[in-house]
């Protein structure tokens, strides 16, 4: 039989003729889970990771995951992307780059743009040259919803954006302004993809960045007070990170007038904090954690946008992409890991 979506036709041409991938970031969320996704499908990975803000459990998590033989088709280098020379040594005889290293974080930038600045931008540049230098088949980057900004129409349609809310938003327009000037002047044509809130195993819940589904579910799992910045009204498209890999796959592979864009990555769906902290909760009581407190709000946070939605047509159109989990079947996949990962890991 057929496979009958863009995704699983993906998947069959990678194992009927697997390649070489370079997945920088490898040690980070979406990163290991990119890893992961491709070590069983049999592909080749090199990966890069300077391990500031991933971690060597990620990497063992996912050689957990997948067989020896896998595993033995995974190079990892300890590296970073500030160096040039590294990212030439990470991209020799690579067919596709999936580029996720980066900082993220709307207030870490606004604690410290300079070194977002240089990891973001400059990181990118060189992979850019490394990659254009390498004559790599194709060119993937994380791009990201905050290059909207202000602008207030909902759902985001990719050609409309506003102006930058923060320093990390300004750096993920950058990227994309590289990736265009790359096509227009050497001809090497990258593709952006625009996350919206990823969610997913192995995001982190700790650290003063943390993204707000693991703060909340660790906070809840210790018993601590759970804060909405602001009313609760606030709204995000939250994406499970088995669309983003879907995405990331079918990007690698587009040809023709799919190449040298940049897509929205979602679901097109809009889930508000208030009703976010009632789901978790439902989750993780059915996940034998129940939470008694009462949910607290706090301030705003600087530097947010208010709502957050995606125009998905472009992705659907130009790519075959169909998301293929919503929020609640994100949660439900994703919880598990979270309740275990937690019990051992309680502070
Ligand atoms: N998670 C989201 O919701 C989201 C939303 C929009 C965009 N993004 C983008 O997706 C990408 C991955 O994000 P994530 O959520 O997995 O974050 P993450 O922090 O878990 O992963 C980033 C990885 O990059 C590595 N890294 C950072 N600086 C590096 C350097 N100088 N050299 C080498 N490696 C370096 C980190 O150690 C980490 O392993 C980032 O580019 C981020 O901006 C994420």
């Amino acid at each position: 039989m057929q496979p009958s979506t863009a995704i699983d036709r993906a998947w069959l041409t990678l194992q009927t003729d697997p390649k070489k991938w370079l997945v920088t970031g490898c040690a980070g969320f979406i990163g290991s889970n990119l890893l992961e996704a491709l070590l069983k499908q049999n592909q080749i990975v090199v990966g890069l990771d300077n391990f500031s803000t991933g971690f060597q459990h990620n990497l063992d998590e996912v050689q957990q995951a997948v067989s020896q033989e896998q595993w033995a088709n995974f190079h990892f280098i300890e590296g970073d992307i500030r160096h040039l020379d590294t990212c030439h040594q990470a991209c020799v005889g690579v067919d596709y780059v999936l580029h996720q290293a980066a900082l993220g974080s709307v207030p870490r930038s606004l604690n410290d743009p300079i070194t977002t600045n240089e990891v973001n931008i400059g990181g990118q540049l060189n992979m850019l040259v490394a990659a254009r230098d390498a004559e790599v088949s194709s060119f993937v980057y994380a791009a990201s919803s905050s290059t909207y900004g202000d602008h207030p129409t909902l759902p985001k349609v990719e050609h409309t954006i506003g102006n930058p809310l923060s320093p990390y938003a300004v750096t993920k327009y950058v990227n994309e302004l590289y990736a265009t000037v790359f096509a227009r002047s050497y001809g090497f044509e990258a593709i952006g993809l625009r996350y919206f809130n990823v969610f997913g195993k192995r995001q982190t819940p700790d650290g003063a960045y943390a993204a707000v589904i693991p703060k909340w579910i660790g906070a809840m799992m210790r018993d601590q007070d759970v804060v909405i910045n602001g009313d609760g009204k606030t709204s995000r498209d939250f994406c499970y990170i088995e669309n983003v890999i879907q995405m990331n796959v079918l990007a690698a592979l587009a040809q023709g007038e799919a190449r040298n864009q940049v897509y929205n990555v979602a679901v097109n769906a809009r889930t508000d904090l208030n009703e976010l902290f009632a789901m978790l909760k439902t989750s993780l009581a059915a996940n034998g954690v129940p939470y008694l407190k009462e949910v607290q709000h706090g301030d705003f946070r600087a530097g947010d946008v208010r709502h957050s939605q995606a125009d998905i047509s472009k992705a659907q159109q130009l790519l075959g992409y169909v998301p293929q989990f919503s929020i609640d079947q994100g949660l439900e996949q994703a919880m598990p890991w979270y309740v275990q990962f937690l019990s051992d890991n309680p502070s």
